[in-house]
């Protein structure tokens, strides 16, 4: 946990008085002390562990997408951006799925989106054998290229901080956060939402009592829809999320594996929340990009062909583990795992 003076180092830019959810969300994973600028968090001894981590399968099948949209609908020099590209794993599985085609790569301008100095370190290490000058890492997306763009993430966009809304007996409450100077620990409070903007948009919401947005999330795809439809590309987005209607708020902590409350062990467990695929997609809509999918990641890897790589892999290889391989596909794509819970959006203008 955060030493008391580094909890009061975030404490002291809102020591005054109650502050916002997503402002209190920020500070715990980007500020200087924050998780993700700080921590290691991904891989098997890590904190979690996510599907390129799991198998190599999907960042061939990923792969396999990339090239054949290249191929067929762009075919000359473009920029090739991964946004949050954790321990580089997945850009080695879609490297190596690559080679069968060298001019993917002789054509790419490869960036890294990555704001964890420690990760950016480690992506290094991990992709020294790739010709590095050929890859430029930034912490935020610039948009000053002309050439057409592919995006792509895994677990980025659930990384944004939420701001929530609650309605009790016809009002609108948003969850604020307060320090007791006592306990020297956060709590939340509401407090009555009075901005008229919010209210109108939260009054028409049919039905649902409780809203939970990330105006950074939409604000951060918004900017990648304008440039794809300025300068044409694909952004294929993989992340956990829903569609309808929140029943339950979707913000959780995790540390050590384990469930816990976000104003705990500050700056040293992840923070996330599920993504609003449903508003993505209207602002993809709002700025005319084709939706070339929006599915499952089950539907996505087996559409694919995850199954018939799985085969290949195993009668190619008859050392591999038959038991390892089926393990980690259907940790992949069963829908009581990972299968339905997260979601692939892939949107473009090609
Ligand atoms: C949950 S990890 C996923 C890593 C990797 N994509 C994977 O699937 O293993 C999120 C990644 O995004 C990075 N990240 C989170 N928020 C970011 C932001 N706003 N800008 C740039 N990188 C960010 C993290 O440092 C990390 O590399």
């Amino acid at each position: 946990m955060l030493s008391k003076r580094k909890i009061n180092k975030i404490k002291l830019l809102n020591n005054k008085k109650d502050f916002r959810l997503d402002k209190f969300i920020e500070l715990a994973l980007f500020s200087r002390n924050g998780y993700y600028l700080r921590k290691k968090p991904i891989g098997r001894k890590f904190d979690f562990i996510t599907s390129p981590e799991i198998s190599q399968m999907f960042g061939e099948i990923i792969g396999v997408y990339l090239l054949y949209n290249w191929k067929e609908k762009i075919n000359s020099k473009f920029n090739l951006i991964e946004l949050g590209p954790g321990n580089g794993t997945l850009f080695k599985d879609i490297e190596r799925t690559a080679q069968i085609f060298p001019n993917f790569f002789k054509n790419a301008d490869v960036n890294f989106i990555e704001i964890n100095k420690e990760l950016r370190e480690i992506q290094k290490k991990n992709l020294k054998y790739f010709r590095q000058s050929k890859i430029k890492w930034s912490k935020t997306l610039n948009f000053r290229s002309k050439l057409p763009s592919i995006i792509y993430s895994n677990e980025f966009f659930d990384c944004f901080p939420v701001r929530q809304f609650l309605n009790v007996n016809n009002h609108w409450f948003e969850r604020y956060v307060k320090f007791n100077e006592i306990e020297n620990k956060y709590y939340s409070i509401n407090k009555r939402v009075i901005s008229k903007k919010i209210l109108d948009y939260l009054n028409k919401l049919k039905k649902q009592n409780i809203y939970e947005v990330s105006y950074s999330r939409n604000k951060y795809f918004e900017q990648i829809c304008k440039y794809l439809k300025k300068n044409r590309g694909i952004c294929i987005l993989i992340d956990y999320g829903y569609y309808k209607k929140l029943k339950n708020f979707t913000l959780q902590a995790i540390y050590n594996h384990k469930k816990t409350s976000i104003f705990e062990n500050i700056g040293q467990q992840d923070i996330s929340s599920h993504v609003n695929f449903n508003e993505l997609i209207e602002i993809a809509k709002q700025n005319k990009l084709q939706i070339n999918e929006f599915v499952t990641q089950r539907d996505f890897l087996i559409k694919y062909g995850i199954l018939e790589r799985k085969k290949k892999l195993l009668t190619k290889n008859s050392n591999l583990n038959k038991n390892l391989l089926d393990e980690e596909v259907d940790r992949l794509i069963n829908s009581e795992r990972m299968g339905n819970l997260f979601k692939c959006l892939i949107v473009s203008n090609l």
